[in-house]
């Protein structure tokens, strides 16, 4: 959506509190011995507490009020009672949400405990890559010219990046123009971003995979090679001097 308003912005930033804070809420309940369901339950509950609504059950039936992916999983992991947090795990928690017909989004890695399976740099790189995504994108901007930066930034810490998940606009549904907002440089897109529209940008940051599989429930994505990635997402407003975060409240980048 683009930002023509006062109501509107503030439509936008009440929805990124609530996501933002449940997100931030969700990583300090994590623990070791915590099944990714009681992580996702406790996720509700803070949703509720702002009246906001889970958007991937809203927008596509997902089996869970958040998504959160373990290891080698990327992206869209199904919380299950099965599924028991373990110190060192790579942890990806994606909060999405609607309200009052606003919709933000954001996401973030994170090692759960100590870092035994050394994850740390991974996860420090997407951040670092994320601020600098943040900080480069300007109104006029190719989207294209943007995923040269987050792609050249992931080679310099030797990273690659996942082609097929994307950052995406975002505002007045979950999914809206620009539909792609990839981490590669996609030499065929000439989109421009466009001043006062919001937008969920997003790194995909990976030890070795380029692309994210299906793992087979019809949901998750992972890599196929035992490679790991991460993901670091905020929704943010394009701006002239500086884009406007939305979603500084989940803590992700401090
Ligand atoms: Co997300
Ligand atoms: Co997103």
């Amino acid at each position: 959506m683009s930002i023509s308003s006062q109501n509107e912005l503030n439509g936008m930033k009440a929805i990124s509190e609530a996501v933002g804070v449940t997100l931030h809420e969700m990583r300090e309940y994590a623990k070791p011995g915590v099944s990714t369901k009681q992580l996702d339950e406790f996720g509700k509950t803070i949703l509720e507490k702002f009246g906001a609504k889970s958007a991937p059950r809203l927008t596509y039936g997902f089996p869970g009020w958040t998504c959160i992916s373990v290891n080698n999983e990327i992206a869209h992991g199904i919380p299950t009672a099965a599924t028991i947090l373990l110190d060192g795990d790579l942890v990806n928690i994606d909060v999405s949400a609607e309200l009052n017909g606003y919709w933000s989004d954001n996401g973030g890695s994170f090692v759960l405990g100590n870092d035994i399976n050394n994850h740390l740099p991974l996860v420090e790189a997407s951040k670092n890559i994320l601020r600098k995504a943040i900080a480069s994108v300007k109104p006029g901007m190719r989207i294209s010219e943007l995923g040269k930066i987050i792609q050249n930034e992931a080679g310099k810490y030797g990273y690659k990046v996942i082609k097929n998940l994307v950052g995406h606009g975002i505002g007045r549904s979950l999914h809206e123009a620009p539909k792609e907002i990839p981490c590669y440089y996609d030499r065929y897109n000439m989109n421009r971003f466009k001043k006062n529209s919001v937008v969920a940008i997003e790194t995909f940051i990976s030890t070795g995979s380029s692309y994210a599989y299906d793992k087979g429930d019809g949901w998750t994505f992972i890599t196929n090679d035992g490679s790991f990635v991460a993901q670091h997402e905020h929704t943010l407003v394009i701006m002239d001097d500086q884009a406007m975060v939305l979603t500084e409240s989940n803590g992700i980048l401090d």
